[in-house]
């Protein structure tokens, strides 16, 4: 189960991000906003943070307008790793070294057929499991 949310500023990418999820034949749950009009994005980047942390989603897709406001509020949550990401070489170096388990988009950065590949690499990269990488992931938390 994939938790997807956004604020305002994301919430068309966020459409067409659930569309292309349902083409993949892949389950999610939107945590909002459920219309384009003003909001605040802590609220739904805590939302999926929560429900990803809490073990309800195994992954979480998050979109603003830069993407950093709700990356910076999903990391706030203890056990979350979220990643902005506006390449695919870090949506699959986030996923091999950092076994990131959410993925930040800025949608006023980003056109929707990169974004839409980027979800696709995140997705579909596994964590590399190296030792070294498990070890600077359990440094991350306090
Ligand atoms: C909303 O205007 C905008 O500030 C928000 O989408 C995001 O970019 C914040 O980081």
């Amino acid at each position: 189960m994939i938790g997807i949310g956004s604020d305002h500023g994301g919430f068309e990418l966020k459409e067409a991000v659930k569309k292309h999820l349902e083409e993949r034949g892949l389950e999610y749950k939107d945590f909002g906003t459920y219309t384009p009009a003003s909001c605040d994005y802590p609220v739904y980047g805590r939302a999926v943070a929560k429900a990803v942390a809490f073990g309800e989603c195994d992954r979480g897709i998050i979109i603003c307008g830069t993407g950093i406001g709700i990356s910076i509020t999903a990391n706030k949550v203890k056990g979350i790793r979220a990643a902005l990401c506006s390449d695919c070489f870090s949506a699959q170096a986030t996923r091999e070294h950092n076994d990131a388990n959410i993925l930040a988009m800025g949608a006023r950065v980003l056109g929707e057929g990169l974004a839409l590949k980027i979800v696709d690499t995140f997705l579909d990269t596994p964590f590399s499991g190296d030792p070294r990488h498990v070890r600077r992931i359990s440094m991350i938390e306090e």
